[in-house]
């Protein structure tokens, strides 16, 4: 590596050596070790959803930062259908980004305000000091929304029992690689019962700490000009070394949609790795694309596309059920070798 302030390509050594990991790391990396090990016990497969944009901070007191347009949909929707298919999942996030089974109502299109009414409390029953019931009033669901509510209300309850369910959060691009970083090593042991589901729409380029100024930059020298460093491809050393036998999915977004199969072509070649789901910025919620390779294709690939079908209104469903499938093959495929 070149003397930082020069540089732009770092290797991910380089990067992991020079950046530094979040304060709370450790910490998580304790939950997510206990949760393995549980699961891994129960026999249960164990999948890292990664969702919601990064940001990269301008300073180092940061007060600016640039962001992506990732609200996490992708992310929160699969983890639900992951939990419903059997798996335990980590769900990495980033923070106050969209959450599962919180997600029904927190956006604004559904706010959990507008569920809810004031009415008269019961007078049958027990008032408790402090509540809003002691000035004879109470909050309740209403009616016309009771039924959506309880449904996600038990799901949401089911998988606190089960406790299948670890959240950790994530702010920018270092966070998130450090994590990722943390995570996939204690998932290794898992081998094949491990998948990655990579959703998060993650920073390409960085700035390193050692270029960031120390406090807020100040305006007054007129138009700002920053150059930033391209963040290491994570793929590569995710396949390499931390996970080799984990199935691992990355994601490809294009708003170009001629670019879709080539690029998701072209990470595969590069990263060896599982699979990659290629979506247009404008399409992604009713199709995407599945790209994998297939020695028996004449190109050595094959491209299989899944559509939401009609009367879903989530094809996230359509996808991970797909996804289970090839993970079950894929375990299956090691048992037989
Ligand atoms: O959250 P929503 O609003 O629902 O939107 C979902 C989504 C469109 C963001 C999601 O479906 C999606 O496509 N996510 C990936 C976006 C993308 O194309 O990112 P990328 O080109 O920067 O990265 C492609 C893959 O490389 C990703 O799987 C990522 O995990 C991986 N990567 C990225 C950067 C990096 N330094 N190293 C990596 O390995």
């Amino acid at each position: 590596m070149s003397t930082p302030g020069t540089q732009t390509t770092f290797s991910a050594e380089d990067y992991f050596r020079t950046q530094h990991p979040p304060p709370t790391l450790e910490h998580d990396v304790e939950k997510v070790r206990a949760f393995v090990t549980r699961h891994r016990e129960e026999g249960r497969p164990v999948v890292l959803v990664t969702s919601g944009g990064t940001t990269v901070p301008l300073e180092r007191n940061v007060v600016r930062f640039l962001d992506n347009f990732s609200a996490g949909t992708r992310g929160a929707t699969s983890a639900e259908y992951f939990l419903q298919a059997g798996y335990a999942v980590i769900f990495m996030h980033r923070q106050f980004s969209l959450q599962p089974f919180s997600r029904h109502f927190s956006h604004s299109t559904n706010p959990f305000l507008e569920f809810l009414e004031i009415g008269p409390s019961n007078p049958m029953s027990p008032i408790e000091p402090g509540s809003a019931s002691e000035e004879g009033e109470t909050v309740k669901v209403l009616p016309s929304m009771r039924k959506e509510l309880l449904t996600v209300l038990r799901q949401y309850h089911a998988v606190q029992r089960a406790g299948t369910l670890l959240t950790l959060n994530f702010v920018t691009v270092d966070d998130y690689l450090f994590m990722l970083r943390a995570v996939a090593q204690e998932l290794e042991p898992l081998g094949r019962r491990a998948m990655f589901y990579l959703a998060a729409a993650v920073s390409d380029f960085f700035l390193p700490t050692q270029k960031m100024s120390e406090h807020k930059i100040q305006s007054g020298k007129g138009s700002l000009q920053i150059e930033m460093d391209q963040v290491p491809k994570i793929l590569k050393p995710l396949r390499d070394y931390w996970t080799p036998e984990g199935f691992i999915v990355s994601f490809k977004l294009e708003t170009d949609p001629s670019l879709l199969i080539p690029k998701a072509r072209q990470a595969l070649e590069r990263y060896g790795h599982k699979l990659v789901i290629g979506n247009d910025l404008y399409r992604r919620k009713f199709e995407v694309v599945f790209v994998e390779k297939d020695a028996d294709s004449k190109d050595g690939f094959r491209e299989t596309w899944v559509r939401l079908p009609e009367g879903k209104t989530e094809i996230e469903e359509e996808m991970i059920k797909k996804l289970v499938e090839m993970h079950a093959a894929w375990k299956e495929e090691k048992g037989r070798t």
